[in-house]
C-alpha cells in the first residue's frame, strides 16, 4: 500500500461534519469527470466498430499487463445508463468521454457507421435527459488500424481524415452537444506512440515522433476549422503539460535541462496553438532527427485556429538535472542524453507517480501568464491506489465500500492547488476528475485503478468509493 500521509480531508463524514467551506470555487465552476471510450466502452466488435491501433497493440505479446485488452473493459456500450444515473447520484454537471473513431469510420477515412453514432447519439441523449453537460473528445488514442496501416499520424493525409471524421460527429450530434476537445494528450499519442513504443502503435522512431507532433497539430487545426463551419459553439484541445523543475533551483545547467524538455513537451504544443509558430530553438533541436519536410507554409496558420478553452490534465511532476552521461528521456524525449529524470521521490501513487499537488498550480499559473487569455479547464486529475474490495464477502463488501482515503487526500490536495491557481488570477472554469469508473489503463491493463467508483470485472458491478461520496460533497458545496 502506497501514501500514507495524513489527509486533511479525512473521510467524507469528516467534510461532512465541517460546516464551513474553507475553499469555495467560483460559481458556476463546472464539476465532471472524465473517461476514454477505449479504456471503458467495450463492445470491441459490436455494431460495425473496426479495429483500433489499441486493438492491435494489446494483442501483440509482451506491450500490455497480463495481454488484458478492451474487449470488454467495463461493458460500458451496454451499461451506460446505470453509469449515467451512478454520475447523476455524484451530482456531475459534465462529463467528458471520447467518441471511438473506428465506431464511426471503421476504416478511418471512408463512409460513416451510422451504427456507430446511434450509440454516442443515446448516450448524449441519456447525459441530457439527467441535466448532464456532455463534453466531446475527438481523439483519445485508438485511431482506427486502417490508417496507421498507412503511416497513422506520421502521414499527413490522417490529418485531414480526422477532420472529416469530426464534422460527421458533429452532424449527428452538434445539435446536443456545445462542447468540442479535439485530442487528448498528443504528447502521448506522438512520444509514447511513435517516439519510445509505450502506447500503440508502438513505434520507437524520433523522426516518426516529431512528424507526428505535427500531423496531430495540423488535425487539431483542420477539426477545429471542420467544426466552426458546421457551427459547433466551443472549441478546444486537452493538453498535458509537464510540470518540469529543477533539481537545483540554482544551477544553471539544471535551468537549461528544464528549458530543453518543457520545449519538447509544453511550447513545441502550446506556441503553435496559441502563438501561430514553433519556437525556432525547438525546432533547432528536432532538425537533429528530421528534415522538417513535414512542415509545410500555412500550417501554423491552421494550427492557430482560435480556441475557446485548453484543457489541462495534470498528475505529478518531474524533476530534471543536468549530469554527463545520464540516458535522459529516451524516445518520449529524444535528444535529452546528459539530461537525468530524477526518480519519483516522496508519497508516490499506485502507478508510481509524485504526489505534489503545487505542481498543478505552477502549470496553470505558467499557462495563463505566458500564453494569451484562453479560459483553462482541468480535464483530468486523479491517481490510482490499490483499492481493496475483494467481491468475496470483506467487510467493505457487506457495508457497500471501498474505503480509499489515499485518493481523498489526493483529490483534496490538487483541488487546493486549483483553488490557489484560482486566487492568483488564474481563469479556471472546471475540474474533471480521472476518473469515473476503474478502466483499462493502457499498458498497466486493469491492475492500476483511477476510478472513484469501483468496478468489479468478473461481474461488473460498480461500487462508489469513498472518494466518490467526497466529491459528491464537494459538488454540492461548491468547495471545500
Ligand atoms: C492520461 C490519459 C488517461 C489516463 C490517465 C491516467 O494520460 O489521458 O487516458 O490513462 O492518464
Amino acid at each position: 500500500m502506497t501514501g500514507t500521509h495524513s489527509s486533511t480531508a479525512g473521510t467524507p463524514a469528516a467534510l461532512l461534519r465541517r460546516t464551513e467551506v474553507t475553499h469555495r470555487f467560483p460559481e458556476g465552476f463546472v464539476w465532471g469527470a472524465a473517461t476514454a471510450a477505449y479504456q471503458i466502452e467495450g463492445a470491441a466488435r459490436d455494431d460495425g466498430r473496426g479495429p483500433s491501433i489499441w486493438d492491435t497493440f494489446s494483442r501483440t505479446p509482451g506491450k500490455v499487463y497480463a495481454g488484458h485488452t478492451g474487449d470488454v473493459a467495463c461493458d460500458h456500450y451496454h451499461r451506460y445508463p446505470q453509469d449515467v444515473a451512478m454520475m447523476a447520484d455524484l451530482g456531475l454537471a459534465a462529463y467528458r468521454f471520447s467518441i471511438a473513431w473506428p465506431r464511426i469510420k471503421p476504416d478511418g477515412s471512408g463512409p460513416v457507421n451510422p451504427r456507430g453514432l446511434d450509440f454516442y447519439d443515446r448516450l448524449v441523449d441519456e447525459l441530457r435527459g439527467r441535466g448532464i453537460d456532455p463534453i466531446i473528445t475527438l481523439y483519445h488514442w485508438d485511431l482506427p488500424q486502417a490508417l496507421e496501416d498507412r503511416g497513422g499520424w506520421t502521414n499527413r493525409e490522417t490529418a485531414e481524415h480526422f477532420a472529416d471524421y469530426a464534422a460527421a460527429v458533429y452532424a449527428r450530434l452538434g445539435d446536443r452537444v456545445t462542447t468540442w476537445t479535439t485530442l487528448n494528450e498528443p504528447w502521448c499519442s506522438a512520444y509514447l506512440g511513435y517516439g519510445n513504443g509505450l502506447h500503440a502503435p508502438g513505434r520507437r522512431d524520433p523522426a516518426a515522433a516529431f512528424a507526428a507532433v505535427h500531423h496531430l497539430l495540423l488535425g487539431h487545426g483542420l477539426a477545429v476549422r471542420a467544426l466552426r463551419a458546421a457551427g459547433a459553439g466551443t472549441v478546444g484541445v486537452t493538453l498535458n503539460p509537464v510540470a518540469a523543475f529543477p533539481a537545483d533551483p540554482s544551477s544553471p545547467a539544471d535551468a537549461a535541462a528544464v528549458r530543453l524538455v518543457d520545449g519538447l513537451h509544453n511550447r513545441i504544443f502550446l506556441d503553435p496553438l496559441l502563438l501561430g509558430r514553433y519556437p525556432t530553438d525547438v525546432l533547432d533541436h528536432v532538425s537533429r532527427f528530421t528534415d522538417l519536410g513535414y512542415l509545410r507554409s500555412g500550417d501554423e496558420k491552421i494550427i492557430n485556429a482560435p480556441i475557446d478553452v485548453l484543457g489541462v490534465n495534470y498528475y505529478a511532476p518531474t524533476y530534471l538535472a543536468a549530469r554527463p552521461g545520464a540516458a535522459g528521456g529516451g524516445g518520449a524525449y529524444p535528444g535529452t542524453e546528459g539530461i537525468e529524470f530524477l526518480p519519483p521521490a516522496g508519497p508516490l501513487t499506485d502507478m508510481g507517480w509524485m504526489i505534489e499537488p503545487a505542481g498543478m498550480t505552477a502549470v496553470l499559473t505558467r499557462i495563463s501568464r505566458d500564453y494569451p487569455a484562453v479560459p483553462l479547464f482541468v480535464t483530468e486529475n486523479g491517481a490510482a491506489f490499490e483499492d481493496k474490495y475483494d467481491g468475496g464477502g470483506s467487510e467493505a463488501e457487506a457495508a457497500g465500500r471501498v474505503p480509499d482515503v489515499d485518493r481523498i487526500a489526493y483529490l483534496d490536495g490538487h483541488l487546493r492547488a486549483a483553488h490557489e491557481a484560482i486566487s492568483q488570477g488564474v481563469d479556471l472554469r472546471g475540474y474533471l476528475v480521472w476518473s469515473l469508473l476503474d478502466n483499462f489503463e493502457w499498458a498497466e491493463g486493469y491492475r492500476k485503478r483511477f476510478g472513484i467508483i469501483y468496478v468489479d470485472y468478473l461481474t461488473q458491478r460498480r461500487v462508489p468509493k469513498d472518494s466518490a461520496r467526497w466529491y459528491r460533497e464537494v459538488i454540492r458545496r461548491n468547495g471545500l
